[in-house]
């Protein structure tokens, strides 16, 4: 299976790059390909709601951007996983704006192939979840009807993961 992390932390060392890093390793263990999008480091702007992609553009988005290379990761992947910190109770603002951006690849359908979806989340408070869940349901397993391959949650405010909680993220790679 190939896979597609969208990493929407800003922090090269922070808390969600390790939740990736140890779900990585299980993939690497279960035999999986993956690509990690660090979406903070890109330049992906906002929809611009002009419709040109449902319209003249029949899927293509009119802006030119680094969302090119990863509309372009999205048609190769079987699963998309949404790796971020919650901020003020969702995504974080880059990551919504390259999600905002799919609008265009899903027209006229979703890519052929991918069928899958995760979700790890970190955040400073515990059980902090519940914008990011819900979005979780109501996009893409509503919506875009991907399979829940599951979520993980994590808490901490400084970057710094307990091993039981990186284990648990390893293994839930490696069980994909
Ligand atoms: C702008 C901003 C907004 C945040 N909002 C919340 C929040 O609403 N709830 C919460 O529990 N933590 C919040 N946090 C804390 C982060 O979720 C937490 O520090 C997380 O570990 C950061 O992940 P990272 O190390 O991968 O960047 C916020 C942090 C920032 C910088």
């Amino acid at each position: 299976m190939r896979i597609l992390i969208l990493n929407g932390s800003p922090r090269p060392k922070g808390n969600t790059k390790r939740m990736i890093g140890a779900f990585c390793e299980g993939l690497e263990k279960a035999g999986h390909e993956w690509d990690v999008t660090d979406v903070c480091r890109l330049n992906i702007r906002g929809c611009l709601a002009c419709e040109y992609c449902h319209g003249k553009g029949n899927g293509q988005c009119v802006q030119k951007d680094d969302m090119q290379n990863v509309y372009h990761l999205l048609q190769k992947a079987d699963m998309l996983v949404i790796a971020s910190p919650i901020y003020y109770h969702g995504l974080t603002g880059q990551l919504k704006c390259c999600i905002d951006r799919f609008y265009a690849m899903l027209y006229p359908k979703k890519p052929m192939k991918l069928t899958r979806v995760a979700m790890l989340l970190v955040s400073g408070d515990p059980d902090m979840y519940e914008g990011a869940l819900f979005s979780y349901k109501g996009d893409y397993l509503d919506y875009l009807g991907l399979e829940d391959m599951g979520v993980i949650t994590a808490q901490a405010y400084a970057p710094g993961l307990s091993e039981a909680k990186l284990e648990e993220i390893r293994m839930f790679g490696a069980s994909l």
